[in-house]
């Protein structure tokens, strides 16, 4: 059972956003439309064997074309936000230089269809579709992505700086870095293990430099970035499998956490050897370091390590990519492995479903960087098999997806619980939780074999229909609403 959707209602902060959330690559298709430029996804998910089944995301959501009833279906959701992203290459296709305004034009007729409907807009700069031109000359690998980011940050202001009330600069490095550079699970598909590491600081000086290109800029709106987070947990009291999980917090969480927030890399990986493979200016750290208007945390569930190579080499953080065999990916190339959650609730994903750790995360992030800035959980939620119940007599269908509503109450109970006052991470200003996702989409490796979807759409005729959890959630804002 799960709290009523009252009770939860009581429990919500004013001011708190409730929001959905999706990213322009997952849903939007048309890949070639109107002077879109590609993207190194586009050629990556091309290639025999990279996406389950080798689904093809040419069509996705069709949300380039059905974006008015998207909103449409937003609106009678009644959320208070949407967190979208931009494609950089339908913007500029070729990474740098000359604007598309066709592709402009999109997002200008998007954001004015969201502020006609009341719902606010937060835009996400760079959501791992990098455009295919800086692929080839190195992506992050290349520190000049870092300045063509800030670049774009700065087209982006100009066009909608007037309309967007929340900027991400950049969303979840950790995973771009892990599975894009070091397993090769996702674009650009390269293995380069440790090598990877240079990924990791131009992604976080893109984000620096792209957030001194927007306060350049003067936008209104409030600005962040959003980080994934994975409570890392030993699998038993043996002091190698606790030493072992934190290895896997500082490579996981604080390798991108401690930059932005502190200013500095975690000791370890400042003293340790391969650190001179990105050897920068000091300069860097305080771009990397500039205030927040907000942190932006992704919170999907926690990892449990054991010491030692193994199964599961790939952290869960990482499995965002598996879908078929790749869990193999990196066996006996790390000193430490994820293991199975014992007797824990599962997604299709095979990620475990904890609530109460969404409580652990939010203490350690409270307990670790004392100046946190007001956090927003930017995404969260849960992949299931849906199943769709029609009733012949009144030709309606409803798919009961009781999980997916459970999985996103118990959370966002537990983030309120966790920061309200005498709550475990009670430091933390809270400011709201947008659910992943609006619809079911293209879920990068795993193709469509992962929904997360408020909304189901047939990948047939491309048909949207509201799942279980949708219904509730439009019962809980409208409750909330209530009582306000
Ligand atoms: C995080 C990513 O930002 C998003 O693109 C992805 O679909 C979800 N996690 C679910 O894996």
């Amino acid at each position: 059972m799960h709290i009523s959707a009252k009770d939860l209602a009581a429990l919500i902060p004013t001011d708190f956003t409730l929001g959905v959330a999706t990213a322009a690559f997952q849903i939007e298709g048309a890949l070639t439309e109107d002077g879109r430029g590609p993207a190194g996804w586009d050629v990556f998910s091309a290639k025999d064997g990279a996406i389950v089944e080798n689904h093809s995301p040419a069509i996705a959501c069709d949300h380039y074309h059905r974006m008015p009833d998207d909103v449409a279906l937003m609106k009678q959701l009644g959320v208070d936000s949407y967190r979208f992203s931009l494609s950089w290459s339908r913007i500029q296709p070729n990474g740098s230089g000359p604007v598309n305004p066709a592709g402009l034009a999109f997002y200008d007729r998007l954001l004015d269809e969201l502020l006609a409907n009341g719902i606010s807009p937060m835009a996400t700069l760079y959501h791992w579709d990098t455009p295919l031109a800086l692929d080839e000359v190195g992506g992050w690998m290349n520190r000049d992505t870092s300045y063509r980011l800030a670049e774009f940050a700065a087209i982006a202001a100009a066009a909608y700086g007037d309309r967007v009330a929340r900027w991400c600069t950049i969303n979840e490095p950790a995973t771009v870095t892990t599975n894009g550079y070091t397993l090769g699970l996702h674009s650009p598909g390269e293995a380069l293990m440790l090598n990877a590491l240079p990924t990791v600081h131009h992604q976080l000086l893109g984000h620096g430099l792209a957030l001194q290109a927007l306060r350049a800029a003067g936008v209104p709106g409030e600005i962040g970035m959003t980080n994934v987070y994975s409570p890392m947990v030993p699998n038993s009291i043996n002091p190698l499998d606790k030493i072992s999980a934190g290895l896997m917090d500082i490579a996981q969480n604080r390798l991108y956490a401690d930059p932005v927030l502190t200013g500095k890399y975690p000791d370890l990986i400042r003293a340790a050897k391969f650190f001179s493979s990105f050897e920068h200016p000091d300069e860097d750290m305080e771009i990397i370091s500039q205030p927040l208007d907000f942190y932006g945390l992704n919170y999907y569930m926690p990892t449990k390590v054991a010491v030692g190579p193994g199964e599961g080499a790939v952290p869960s953080s990482m499995a965002e990519a598996m879908g078929s065999d790749l869990s193999a990916a990196g066996n006996g190339a790390t000193p430490f492995h994820v293991v199975t959650w014992p007797e824990a609730d599962i997604t299709s994903y095979g990620w475990p479903v904890k609530p109460e750790y969404m409580k652990v995360a939010l203490k350690e992030m409270a307990e670790r960087y004392p100046n946190l800035p007001p956090v927003i959980i930017t995404e969260g939620g849960a992949s299931f098999e849906d199943i769709i119940v029609r009733d012949k007599s009144t030709n309606t269908t409803f798919i009961p997806d009781e999980r997916r509503l459970k999985y996103l109450s118990d959370h966002i109970e537990s983030a309120l619980q966790a920061t309200a006052p005498g709550g475990e991470a009670e430091a933390i200003d809270l400011r709201g939780y947008y659910v992943w996702s609006l619809m079911d989409n293209f879920e990068w490796s795993a193709g469509y074999n992962q929904p997360f979807g408020l909304l189901h759409v047939n990948r047939e005729t491309l048909e949207r229909t509201p799942k279980a959890s949708y219904f509730w959630f439009q019962e809980l804002i409208e409750e909330r609403n209530l009582a306000a």
